[in-house]
């Protein structure tokens, strides 16, 4: 699957690397080639993806990946130009400081549907820390990735490439339940850095 990350800091690298390793083809779309992160991404995986500058280039890819600090979304979804019909993978959380910014009164996956007009947008991959990205296992069990989104078949591909990359993957719903899904982003935070656990923790789904 032809894959484009936009950010190549924390959560953008940790996936771009690992769906690399596992044949896509994934291409980085960046506004700085010199930016450290960039160059840090193409000493540790040389020749293993693309980079491009960010441009409505990026809809030439199946699936697109928005990883970018929450301040920057507008700017980032104009940069892409038309994003219709396209996948929007949207790992972002709308973060001030260390709290979630409701001020909109809509969650912040609706917020990015409503700037990527027509793109079929499935929040995932934010409701855990970039490490678990990197390696979802603990022990025998997997972390859970909980994802959202108002496309079926966005949702089952999301879900998909989730699972690829190790998560126990679950549907919950329509996009709406983005702002339960940025909620649980914040727990983890709050558990992580406020609570002093580390970021070696993740949320699990138990069934029976
Ligand atoms: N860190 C986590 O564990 C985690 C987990 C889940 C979700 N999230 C969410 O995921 C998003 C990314 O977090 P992160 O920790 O990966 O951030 P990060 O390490 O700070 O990386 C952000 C990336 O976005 C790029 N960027 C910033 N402004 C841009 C712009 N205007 N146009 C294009 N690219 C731009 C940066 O480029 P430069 O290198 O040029 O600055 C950098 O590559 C955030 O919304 C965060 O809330 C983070």
């Amino acid at each position: 699957m032809k894959i484009g990350i936009i950010g190549a800091g924390n959560v953008g690298s940790a996936l771009g690397k690992r769906l690399a390793k596992l044949g896509h083809n994934v291409t980085f779309a960046i506004r700085d080639p010199n930016s450290p992160k960039v160059r840090k991404l193409l000493e540790e995986c040389p020749g293993e993806f693309e980079i491009t500058i960010l441009s409505g280039e990026i809809r030439n890819n199946d699936v697109i990946v928005l990883a970018t600090p929450w301040d920057t979304v507008p700017a980032v979804i104009e940069s892409c130009g038309d994003l219709s019909d396209k996948i929007l993978i949207d790992c972002t959380n709308p973060l001030s400081g260390l709290s979630l910014d409701t001020g909109q009164g809509i969650s912040g996956g609706e917020q990015v549907a409503a700037l990527a007009f027509g793109a079929k947008v499935v929040k995932a991959f934010n409701m855990t820390g970039s490490k678990n990205m990197a390696n979802p296992n603990f022990g025998n069990n997997k972390a859970a990735m909980i994802i959202c989104g108002n496309h079926e078949e966005a949702n089952n591909l999301v879900k998909g490439l989730a699972g690829e990359l190790g998560f126990d993957t679950t549907i919950a719903g329509p996009l709406e339940n983005a702002r339960l899904l940025e909620h649980l982003a914040m727990l983890w935070i709050n558990l992580a850095y406020v609570q002093g656990l580390g970021p070696d923790i993740a949320f699990g789904l138990l069934k029976r």
